[in-house]
């Protein structure tokens, strides 16, 4: 007897198999919930309702229920009917291995492929200092739902099909207008390809890039560990620059067909592209016919003076910008976007479309409602201000904690870097940082190629939750305050 029954809260196929009725829906039901299918805390429908569906009699359902209630398997109230109860503990078995697939296990609980790739870890220490994430404590949960409701409520049925794979009108419309405004980007909607995260973004160029023809791209000596696996996946090879004080150093681009930058603040490391080296970028593309990949992850975060302008602004045509909410908002949401020149727009959509077709109609409209409702620019100015001010107590607790750290980077973004005093291991530094239960890491972990500088921290002042920011903040300083002895 094969039935789907959908009578209360809960949608379930039970398969009562046998000739012994009462047996047969004990069995179903104990194995759906021993193999998950039916989680702890789940409201069983009547015994008439069960009975009706399954057509059997009222006085086997409830006598099932109550071998099970016996048996500690569901637990029945007086005026709430049957619930789940979750597996009986089994006498003498090991301890259970946890609630079964997506019954309220931890979304820390497990380090997966991503940990290797992008550094940012999952689990493991309680307090954080990591570069890489937000506050997402300080998600803009409310104004998000109700920007959710409005675009939602706004939006005409045919939103929800298929659409432009270059992603909704109205996000492109919005994003063009917050870019040229905040970002002094020069854009137009049509030249804007919303895609899941800047991961994503690269992933196309990578794709269109190498489809020409390309075999190599252009890459800063330290960044992000997912860009170069991004690389790798589709055969180009990097070509290492050189970082300094003023950012990468070009002259190593010479003969690649493309470099990725981080301009505004140079991942990890923090300087600014260097206006000279603006401009040397902006002449080599326009003399090669190259393409820079502007990776502009956290320029809306300076703090001591005006924020650097998009390098896309000094040539549309040559430049390729790419931005990300992962940063100012959730790297959860998955919403990124290229500017692209005219002559890539039409290939890099084409590998939107057939990569996913497109990124989420639901949240591409929340997007542009947060925007333009003056949410998005709302919740960015918060966010400057206490990001600021962590930063502020960073550089003054480690003066006064650890003198002989010299911190930099500081004057932008989410993460600051602080060098060691010659002589410390960044390894030996963070497994003391780790007994003391903060997770930090090394500049090395970022390093590609070779580490060829000076032992360095790189600390993500934003990642904590306001309220562990300064347990965190102390850990660090006993932890450096130790190490230079
Ligand atoms: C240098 C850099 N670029 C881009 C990103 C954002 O990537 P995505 O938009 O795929 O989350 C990050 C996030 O850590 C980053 O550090």
């Amino acid at each position: 007897m094969r039935k789907t029954w959908a009578t209360s809260s809960v949608d379930l196929h039970l398969d009562v198999a046998g000739p012994r009725v009462r047996a047969g829906l004990e069995a179903a039901l104990r194995d759906a919930v021993r193999t998950g299918r039916l989680a702890a805390g789940t409201r069983l429908p009547s015994s008439r309702a069960l009975a009706a569906d399954l057509g059997i009699a009222r006085n086997t359902v409830a006598e099932a229920f109550g071998q099970l209630v016996a048996e500690g398997w569901l637990t029945a109230r007086q005026g709430s009917g049957t619930e789940v109860a979750g597996p009986p503990p089994v006498v003498g078995a090991a301890p259970a291995a946890g609630p079964p697939s997506g019954a309220g296990a931890e979304p820390n609980d497990d380090a997966g492929p991503a940990d290797a790739l992008t550094g940012i870890g999952r689990g493991g220490p309680r307090y954080q200092l990591r570069a890489g994430l937000p506050d997402l404590s300080s998600f803009p949960r409310s104004a998000w739902l109700a920007a959710a409701r409005r675009a939602l409520n706004a939006a005409p049925a045919l939103a929800l099909a298929y659409g432009d794979p270059r992603g909704r009108p109205e996000l492109r419309r919005a994003l063009a207008e917050y870019l040229a405004r905040a970002r002094g980007v020069r854009v137009s909607p049509d030249r804007i390809v919303v895609c899941n995260g800047f991961t994503q973004g690269l992933a196309l160029l990578c794709q269109v890039l190498a489809d020409r023809g390309a075999a190599a791209v252009a890459v800063e000596a330290y960044g992000l560990g997912v860009s170069m696996a991004t690389l790798a996946a589709h055969r180009l090879t990097p070509a290492l620059l050189p970082v300094d004080g003023g950012g990468a150093v070009l002259e190593g681009a010479a003969d690649v067909p493309a470099m990725l930058l981080t301009p505004a603040h140079q991942f990890p490391l923090g300087p600014a592209l260097a206006a000279r080296r603006r401009a040397q970028a902006i002449r080599w593309a326009a003399a090669t016919g190259g393409l820079v990949i502007e990776d502009d992850y956290d320029g809306e975060f300076r703090y001591d003076r005006q924020p650097v302008g998009a390098l896309q602004a000094l040539a549309p045509e040559h430049v390729v910008y790419a931005g990300t909410a992962s940063k100012t908002l959730a790297p959860g949401l998955r919403l990124g976007w290229l500017v692209l020149p005219a002559r890539l727009v039409r290939d890099v959509a084409d590998a939107k479309a057939l990569a996913d077709a497109q990124t989420s109609s639901f949240e591409q409209l929340t997007l542009a409602e947060f925007i333009g409702s003056g949410g998005y620019d709302r919740h960015i100015r918060r966010s400057r201000l206490g990001y600021r001010r962590r930063r502020d107590r960073l550089v003054a607790e480690l003066a006064r904690r650890a003198p002989g750290v010299r911190l930099t980077g500081i004057a932008a973004g989410l993460h600051a870097v602080a060098e060691l005093p010659a002589g410390l291991s960044e390894q030996d530094v963070t497994e003391r940082a780790a007994r003391r239960g903060l997770g930090v890491e090394g500049l090395g972990s970022y390093a590609r190629g070779g580490h060829t500088r000076g032992p360095a921290l790189v600390i993500g002042y934003a990642a904590p939750p306001e309220h562990a920011f300064t347990g965190a903040l102390a850990r660090l300083c006993a932890t450096l305050a130790d190490s230079e002895g």
